[in-house]
């Protein structure tokens, strides 16, 4: 094989179900299910040279030293460990986000998820993988790197972790959750209400949920409303997965709240949108739902129908300074070539 170029995109992700408490390597303590995205999304522009299986990889035209690209080269390690074929190679990755820096939105999910993406295109054009144990693998490679990651590999809902009774539910990969065609075009406006890097990372927050006195109680919840909301995704009952996304949202909220080291992500913002969000449900019927991820940003969960009078709305709220952004994303099919 000679040199030769290509690129990749993978999207971000939303938990509907949280993970939240990890073991060694990304195993998840509970399920998680998620809708993924389709514009908050990383790019990756590879170029493959004959060579020795080294990786020169830039975030935004930043230098290998970030934390993020040591990562990545750990993980690249790791999979040259099981693909020893790729050292005949050296690679060249530049890769960037569509979504602005900075702006609240955790990028490890696309950004891990896009790169062992393209790294599995190179391998596919040596060996023949099966599509689905191909996705699998991509899906398992990037857990390593971000244990989100490997649920934006395909869209658009994925499920990820043990679930006694599905039968290809597993903790190394995500798996696509079957769902009811009207959720397929479901809309997920992001409110950024603070662009300030998290106080605490997923990670560290992942770390503190081992001392938890709500764990074990917090697992078994999970669990259940992981299976709930895989009967509720089946029928595209909206208003039961809004009000399972909004106490789910909060529950990971108190969590932060209750362990022996506590700490809170939300700002007095996120809490003033989420009583603007429930009230306007309130008053409108229009069944639009919000859920956070670990940080103040306000997830508005809609479907496509009710759009112009979400975005009306949202404009109407702009005047109160609640929120320093949005950012209009809607429901994907995962990673791909481009
Ligand atoms: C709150 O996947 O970022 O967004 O595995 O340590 O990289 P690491 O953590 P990460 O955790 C995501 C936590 C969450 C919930 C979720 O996406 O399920």
């Amino acid at each position: 094989m000679t040199g030769f170029t290509f690129a990749v995109q993978a999207p971000s992700n939303i938990a509907f179900i949280k993970y939240w408490g990890k073991k060694e390597s990304q195993i998840p303590m509970n399920p998680s299910v998620s809708l993924t995205l389709t514009h908050c999304k990383t790019i990756n522009q590879f170029k493959v040279i004959p060579g020795n299986g080294t990786l020169n990889f830039t975030f935004h035209e930043e230098s290998n030293s970030t934390a993020f690209s040591i990562k990545i080269q750990k993980l690249f390690a790791l999979i040259k460990t099981e693909y020893p074929e790729l050292n005949s190679f050296d690679f060249i990755v530049r890769s960037e986000n569509t979504f602005p820096h900075s702006s609240g939105i955790a990028s490890s999910a696309s950004g891990m998820a896009s790169f062992v993406y393209g790294i599995f295109h190179v391998l596919q054009q040596m060996k023949n993988v099966n599509r689905t144990l191909l996705n699998q693998k991509i899906s398992y490679y990037s857990r390593l790197g971000s244990g989100s990651a490997c649920r934006s590999i395909e869209g658009p809902f994925v499920q990820w972790g043990q679930m006694e009774g599905f039968k290809d539910s597993s903790n190394d990969f995500g798996v696509i959750s079957e769902n009811h065609p009207s959720l397929n075009n479901l809309c997920d406006s992001i409110l950024i209400v603070s662009k300030n890097p998290k106080k605490i990372s997923s990670s560290e927050g992942h770390r503190l949920m081992q001392q938890n006195p709500y764990s074990p109680i917090r697992y078994e919840r999970a669990k259940n409303k992981a299976i709930d909301m895989l009967d509720f995704l089946k029928s595209g009952d909206f208003s039961k997965i809004g009000e399972m996304i909004e106490q789910e949202a909060l529950e990971l909220h108190a969590l932060m709240l209750t362990g022996d080291k506590p700490y809170f992500l939300m700002e007095p913002n996120s809490l003033h949108l989420i009583q603007a969000i429930v009230e306007f449900r309130k008053n409108t019927l229009i069944p639009v739902y919000f859920t956070l991820d670990a940080g103040p940003n306000l997830h508005l969960l809609y479907p496509a129908q009710v759009k112009s009078e979400v975005l009306n709305w949202i404009d109407q709220l702009k005047p109160k300074n609640l929120f320093l952004d949005v950012i209009h994303d809607e429901a994907g099919l995962g990673a791909s070539l481009l």
